[in-house]
């Protein structure tokens, strides 16, 4: 028997343009998905769109509802910063009640909410002026950041910023899975480093507006592992890290991007506009917690034919398929359960041991209904096993002494998850698109009830 800690988070995680549906309606304006969908909806699966998400717009009260019957004492989602402000400056007074009264009843079924402020759904009127690429949106950004904080800071304890920040960068920079889908590793950086400081001004905002409570950033850290010891696989390992994990981590928690990052980026050509009073900014606002999304580990090789200055990420390190690797043959995700006790022990190590908790862990399976028993439930022992494997390993973290206060999987309800649309599942609840969005819950989602009655297994 593993036992967690009294007081410990247990939910799921989702997000605003995954889950709500009407994205086009209600006063919202389009994002950068919805925009994108309209442009070219054959690059969606199935050309399933944002505006068909789990409508969780209007059946919030019911799956808050299985949230409490399952023992879910947490949730976190995000704001549409299009619906909240679709022109950027004026409130959609319809959206302030939808996000009141979803807050609110979750509050009241025992379920904390922890609110996200931007998880890749870019304001379309925003990418028109160029995006995360003008300093512009660092502004845009915090102005979002202080509404939200005034208009529900009676309501949420536990605000984060952005969502993975680094997969807008590298998807739409980088690797062509995010709008602009370009690659252009200059404007990678200048996008990175604008995110990164739209991050610091809204951290600002938050703790000028006395409004009580914490904040934080939710990054996914994926380890990376070298494939040897010889020399230029370890480099490789050691930029790897520094660029997709110490670039938000360092300065969100120490108070200073690395100098190691800076370094690589002045030789390379590639340092950012930055503007007088940004270092400041960096050092006077360290985060109060980490949310951490984990669902494998990196592993790299030196690059085949390295390439200095680089145009793209393949020149600084290159990913190794490590023949023993164990995988989730739907997403093509290798499983390692090891990496989130690893990850465990870095925070504990190299970040003052800060507060954090696992923000997403989770496995998509396609085709889930074949799985089903003669009544219907979808019978997902591979996702049971896959949490258990990965708690035991979370709970030898703690044990060690690395402060974790939660676990979160992706997700409560099947959700539209990008380019893939609904093709992989990962929810506790199966959504059917053709009956209505009826839920039904899966053998998962009874397994983690008892599991949190239990407060372990
Ligand atoms: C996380 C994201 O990286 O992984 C989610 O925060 C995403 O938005 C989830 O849906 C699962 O990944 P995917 O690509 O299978 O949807």
């Amino acid at each position: 028997m593993i036992e967690f800690p009294k007081n410990f988070l247990w939910g799921a995680a989702a997000s605003a343009p995954q889950t709500e549906g009407h994205s086009n309606s209600n006063g919202k304006s389009p994002s950068t998905w919805d925009k994108w969908f309209e442009l070219c909806p054959n690059k969606f699966h199935q050309s399933q769109g944002p505006e068909t998400t789990s409508n969780v717009y209007e059946m919030y009260p019911q799956d808050i509802e299985r949230m409490a019957e399952l023992g879910l004492n947490s949730y976190r989602t995000s704001i549409a910063w299009t619906r909240l402000l679709p022109d950027g400056y004026t409130i959609n007074q319809e959206a302030v009640d939808f996000y009141r009264d979803y807050f609110t009843t979750l509050k009241n079924h025992g379920v904390e909410p922890i609110i996200n402020l931007f998880h890749f759904d870019m304001p379309w009127w925003l990418m028109e002026k160029g995006g995360w690429e003008t300093r512009e949106s660092v502004d845009a950004f915090s102005t979002y950041a202080d509404t939200a904080f005034h208009l529900f800071g009676d309501l949420i304890t536990k605000w984060t910023t952005f969502n993975e920040p680094i997969v807008h960068i590298e998807s739409g920079y980088l690797q062509g899975y995010h709008y602009p889908a370009i690659v252009d590793i200059q404007k990678a950086v200048q996008v990175g480093y604008h995110t990164l400081m739209a991050h610091f001004k809204a951290v600002e905002k938050f703790r000028a507006s006395g409004i009580k409570g914490e904040i934080g950033i939710i990054l996914n850290i994926s380890p990376a592992y070298a494939r040897s010891h010889s020399q230029s696989d370890l480099e490789a390992k050691n930029l790897a890290d520094l660029i997709s994990s110490k670039s938000f981590l360092d300065p969100c928690v120490l108070g200073e991007i690395p100098q190691r990052l800076i370094k690589y980026l002045q030789e390379a050509g590639l340092t950012p506009e930055t503007q007088p009073g940004d270092r400041e900014l960096i050092r006077q606002n360290p985060v109060d917690f980490l949310g951490l999304n984990y669902y494998q580990p990196l592993r790299v090789k030196a690059p085949e034919r390295p390439n200095f200055p680089p145009k793209t990420i393949s020149d600084i390190f290159e990913v190794y398929d490590w023949p023993e690797k164990r995988i989730n043959p739907y997403r093509g995700w290798e499983i390692y359960p090891e990496g989130i006790y690893d990850v465990a022990k870095m925070i504990k190590d190299d970040y003052h041991n800060i507060p954090w908790y696992v923000s997403e862990n989770g496995m998509g399976v396609a085709d889930e209904l074949r799985f089903a028993d003669v009544t219907g439930m979808i019978q997902d022992d591979y996702r049971i096993d896959f949490m258990k494997e990965h708690l035991v390993q979370l709970h030898k973290g703690i044990s060690e002494g690395s402060n974790c206060f939660g676990y979160h999987t992706w997700t409560f309800v099947d959700c539209w998850s990008w380019l893939n649309g609904y093709r992989n599942r990962y929810g506790f609840y199966h959504v059917d698109l053709a009956h209505g969005y009826k839920r039904s819950v899966k053998k998962s989602g009874l397994w983690f009830k008892e599991m949190i009655g239990n407060r372990g297994f």
